[in-house]
Order: structure tokens, then C-alpha cells, then sequence
């Protein structure tokens, strides 16, 4: 890819994040609050600071398994297929699941990992993506739980990616390429 030089300027921040995961937490463990283990599944790689942030905000008991799936390649192109590059490392069937996701954008990836782990007869299960970009949908889907809807914006941090870059950045971020207005 050629570099384009870019800044990146602050959308959410990590207050506001921190916040909006606290509420999350707060319904999602009252909605599982009978649960005997809730297995939490991240979708990697983007996830993974969502995850360790959510999860240390609920009052259940958890197990984490991660998941990768993907449906990009290293640049901005939305491809339709979605391939499982790493399964879970356990068994979901009869136990209580949530899907933990940064963000929906064309649905694509959500739609097929819930078809496939529903296949595989959880007792229940449920999705938690950050972020929530409807202007970008192609296939009908929503989360059961959202953090933020957002414009559609190209975002980076808190685990989400520009070719490999800025997902440690603690906020979420807009990329603003310097050769345009
Ligand atoms: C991104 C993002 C979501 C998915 C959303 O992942 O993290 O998983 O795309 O897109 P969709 O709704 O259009 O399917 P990506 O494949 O870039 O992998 P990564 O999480 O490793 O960055």
C-alpha cells in the first residue's frame, strides 16, 4: 500500500469508552446473572482490548476463548467472505456465550460467526459490539448490545487497526488523510 500521511483525531475517548463499558457490563451481567459460567468469545484481533476491558467489568463468572475471523485484508477493502482462521479451543454446545466484537460495519463477519456457533447449540447467546457503523451495513444485522453508533468514519484505536497500526491507541480515532480537505 502506498503511505498516504495521515493524523488521527479523537472520536471517543477513553473516558467515554470506560463509561459506556461500565453500563454494558451492568446490563449484560444482570441479563446472565443466572449463569454458571458465561463463555465470553473475542473476535480477534481487533477485540482484544475490548474484551479485557469488559470483561473485567462483570459480575459473573467467565471463561475466555477467542476467535479469529476475517474479512478484510491489510487495507480498507470490505471483502464478502469470511474464513475462520482460528477456532475456539472450547465447547460451546448447552453453555451461555457472548460474542465480544469492536464493530459491525458491513455485518458480514457477526452474521457468520453467530451462524456458526449457533450450529454448534449454545443455551444462549448473544453479541457485544463498541462500535456500530449502520451507514456501512450489506447484510441486515444488529448487535444485542452496542456501545456507540458512529458515522461512517474510518476509526482506529482500542484495538482497531490501520494496516497494523494505532490499535494501541487508548481512544478511538479518526483517520484524516493530509491530501484531503
Ligand atoms: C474488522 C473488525 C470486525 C470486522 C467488521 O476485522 O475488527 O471484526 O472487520 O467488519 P464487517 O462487519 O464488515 O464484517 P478485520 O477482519 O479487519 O480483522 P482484525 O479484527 O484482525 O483487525
Amino acid at each position: 500500500m502506498t503511505h498516504r500521511p495521515y493524523v488521527i483525531d479523537e472520536l471517543i475517548s477513553a473516558k467515554a469508552i470506560a463509561a459506556r463499558i461500565e453500563d454494558l457490563a451492568r446490563d449484560i451481567s444482570s441479563e446472565f446473572a443466572d449463569t454458571n459460567k458465561l463463555v465470553v468469545v473475542g473476535l480477534l484481533r481487533g477485540s482484544f482490548v475490548f474484551i479485557a476491558d469488559l470483561v473485567r467489568e462483570l459480575s459473573l463468572p467467565v471463561e475466555v476463548d477467542f476467535l479469529e475471523a476475517s474479512s478484510y485484508g491489510d487495507g480498507m477493502e470490505s471483502s464478502r467472505e469470511v474464513r475462520i482462521l482460528k477456532d475456539l479451543r472450547g465447547q460451546i454446545e448447552g453453555r451461555d456465550v457472548l460474542i465480544v466484537e469492536d464493530i459491525v460495519d458491513t455485518g458480514h463477519t457477526l452474521t457468520h460467526v453467530t451462524k456458526l456457533l449457533k450450529s454448534r447449540k449454545p443455551a444462549r447467546m448473544q453479541t457485544i459490539a463498541l462500535l456500530d457503523k449502520p451507514a456501512r451495513r450489506e447484510v441486515d444485522f444488529k448487535a444485542s448490545y452496542t456501545g456507540f453508533e458512529i458515522p461512517d468514519e474510518f476509526v482506529v484505536g482500542y484495538g482497531i487497526d490501520f494496516a497494523q497500526r494505532n490499535r494501541n491507541l487508548p481512544y478511538i480515532g479518526k483517520v484524516r488523510f493530509e491530501d484531503e480537505s
